[in-house]
């Protein structure tokens, strides 16, 4: 079988080394195209593969009408809102994403963004410190439980909401369960976005919510930037002058944020996954999955069902 690599933004080398051991020692061959910067590259190189392994690469449909052969295509990554669904579905392409493999990377990431919003972004004035602080996971997925495990090392209280984990896998993590995204905003003063971007959630940050927040507040996003709604982020920010916004995902309106100085702060790119070890975990994770696939047929890690 031929794997294609097809990452516009490549993996680390020392992830694709591990990737080429993989598929090679399975017998299958391994092509690499990377930073492509016409679709049309794209389109040519998935003209025979038979498995793809993207990074934020777009699947659509027009990848899907060009790869005849593909039968599987793994995003190695935890989104995977990079691919078209209903595309595969309808080529009969198994699509999969490569969950767990970058958690940790963006949970360190959020606690030391959280360490950088308490001291004032080290403007030289003294800052407050997180021990203690309670800290809401608004889902208790891979990245949030590793934000989890983090933050209780800082000493900070920690509470989560998830709509879909039972309660007692929360409480067994040492985590204070609440019953709403509402009660999680109401008890911390500070909290961890972690939710996917789904119709539910789209949009669903909002004014009413983020209020809540206890006086000092500091809302941090290194999730998706849909599930905030912007413009009420802002009025909001523009009347609470002790809250602050803290984001791994630049804002449609970075502009109009970065007015409130001192309490906005985004990474100039998606920084959450950027370590070499999130790189090679994912992209061997991907490599491992297709193997898998092949060799007995599974599709644990499918999202196309
Ligand atoms: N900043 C980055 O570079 C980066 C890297 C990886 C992941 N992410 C993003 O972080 C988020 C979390 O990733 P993950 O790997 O933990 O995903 P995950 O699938 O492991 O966890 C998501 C959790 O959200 C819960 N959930 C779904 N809908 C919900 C709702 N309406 N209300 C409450 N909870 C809900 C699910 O039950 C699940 O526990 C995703 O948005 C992902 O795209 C960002």
């Amino acid at each position: 079988m031929k794997v294609l690599i097809a990452t516009e933004k490549p993996f680390a080398a020392a992830a694709v080394d591990g990737i080429r051991k993989e598929v090679e020692a399975a017998g299958h061959t391994l092509a690499l195209l990377e930073k492509y910067t016409e679709k049309t590259q794209l389109l040519d190189a998935v003209k025979d593969a038979d498995a793809l392994i993207i990074r934020s690469d777009k699947a659509d449909a027009d990848v899907f009408n060009a790869a005849k052969n593909l039968k599987i295509v793994v995003r190695a990554g935890a989104g995977y809102d990079n691919i078209d669904l209903a595309a595969a579905t309808a080529h009969n392409v198994v699509a999969e994403n490569t969950p767990g493999q970058n958690s940790n990377a963006v949970a360190e990431l959020v606690l030391g963004l959280l360490v950088y919003a308490v001291r004032n972004f080290y403007n030289g004035k003294s800052g407050s410190e997180l021990k203690g602080k309670k800290l809401g996971i608004l889902a208790f997925g891979n990245v949030g439980r590793n934000v989890a495990r983090i933050a209780k090392g800082f000493g900070m209280e920690v509470y989560a909401y998830d709509a879909f984990c039972p309660k007692n896998v929360i409480e067994e993590a040492g985590v204070k369960a609440v019953d709403s995204q509402e009660a999680l905003f109401e008890n911390c003063d500070i909290v961890s976005l972690h939710i996917p971007a789904t119709p539910e959630t789209k949009q669903s940050i909002n004014y009413a919510l983020v209020n809540k927040l206890h006086k000092g507040g500091i809302l941090i996003n290194t999730a998706r930037k849909e599930v905030i709604n912007e413009p009420e982020l802002i009025k909001l920010l523009g009347e609470r002058e002790d809250l602050k916004f803290i984001t791994d995902i630049k804002p449609e309106a970075d502009a109009d944020f970065a007015k409130f100085e001192g309490r906005y702060f985004t990474t100039p790119k998606k920084m959450g996954a950027q370590t070499a070890e999130a790189n090679i975990n994912a992209g061997i994770a991907a490599a491992k999955q297709i193997k898998a696939f092949f060799a007995n047929g599974d599709t644990k890690f499918q999202v196309n069902k």
